[in-house]
């Protein structure tokens, strides 16, 4: 009982045994550059690491070339040429440091039929390890390249939510420029009169006095359509609306806002060439199909004492798409 009490507590003193190495002396075999494992570039790790610090530089030059040229402005292919071409440096040096300077596998070691002494697998843990240590240490002058560039290209990225957007609508779609008498001109700034369109003719009529501006004339496009010969009533409470056959619906469409420029005289129908909604201009412009979600805001029209149509007033509700109108 007492000898092997004493051969287990040996036992543990004998592990204490591998610890034994003399201060200074490496336990096991130090890799080197010459260790057949590595690839042929990674032995060569400063050529290597000049190649990957060319093309992150060259990656980080190409992104703010084109975040630049977007900036001021903007050239489709050469903004295409110059994202394409940082990107692809960027990766290719990305691939070739994860190539030449990390560590390759697969590592091969020689097999013994019977399992190699432990001496043995300790040494081929170590030589991987160090081999680890030789091509993964000092990396920082690459490591603060990589960040540069996933930074500019993370600024770039953000460019079109910060430019490309336009200017926020804010309360600029709650009113047009028509008023109570606001008389209707064409696009050249000529007063329509209320003989100037036959039956089945259209016009795209804006505001006097409101041409000068691109966003006014956006907001303020309203189609002029004579569907008719008499006065027209195309809802309840817009008995006065519609004098001589002439109605006048906002052109911006419900749905997403494009111009609702075609007028089907045969079906009494305007059309968003844009997604197909059609507006039924003899029911109040409601849509009868595609995804306009409510009818084109009709403008009160008169005939004043000269022959000149006029709005009787402004629009009574938001023009344009209705999320517009929420708050
Ligand atoms: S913008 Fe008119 S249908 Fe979509």
């Amino acid at each position: 009982m007492s000898d092997g009490a004493t051969d287990a507590t040996g036992g543990t003193g004998a592990t204490g045994g591998t610890g034994a190495t003399e201060v200074g002396v490496p336990a096991y075999p130090v890799a080197s550059f010459d260790d057949p494992h590595l690839l042929p570039l990674a032995k060569n790790p400063r050529r290597a690491e000049a190649v990957v610090a060319v093309f992150l530089v060259l990656g980080i030059l190409g992104v703010a070339a084109y975040g630049a040229l977007y900036w001021v402005g903007g050239q489709t292919q050469w903004e295409g040429v110059f994202l394409g071409g940082g990107l692809f440096c960027i990766g290719f040096g990305l691939s070739a440091w994860g190539k030449y300077l990390l560590p390759q596998g697969p590592f091969v070691e020689q097999r013994h039929p019977m399992a190699s002494p432990e001496e043995d697998r300790k040494a081929m843990t170590s030589a991987i390890v160090d081999r680890g240590g030789i091509v993964v240490k000092r990396r920082g002058f690459l490591g603060g390249l990589l960040g540069a560039g996933m930074g500019i290209f993370g600024v770039v990225a953000a460019f079109p939510l910060i430019r490309s957007l336009g200017p926020v609508p804010g309360k600029t779609l709650d009113r047009t420029n028509w008023r109570a008498g606001s008389r209707l001109v064409d696009f050249t700034g000529r007063p329509v009169s209320v003989h100037d369109l036959e039956v089945g003719g259209a016009l795209t009529v804006f505001p006097e006095g409101y041409l000068d501006s691109e966003q006014d004339q956006a907001m303020d496009q309203t189609m002029l359509i004579r569907a008719g010969s008499a006065d027209i009533v195309t809802r309840p409470g817009r008995e006065t609306w519609g004098p001589e056959g002439y109605l006048a619906f906002s052109k911006v469409c419900t749905h997403a806002g494009c111009p609702v420029g075609l007028y089907e005289e045969q079906t009494q129908q305007l059309l968003c060439p844009c997604h197909q909604s059609l507006f039924d201009v003899l029911d109040g412009a409601v849509p009868v199909f595609g995804p306009a979600p409510r009818p084109l805001p009709q403008l009160p029209l008169v005939v004043d004492a000269d022959g000149w149509l006029r709005a009787q007033s402004g629009y009574d509700q938001p023009v344009g798409p209705g999320f517009w109108e929420r708050s």
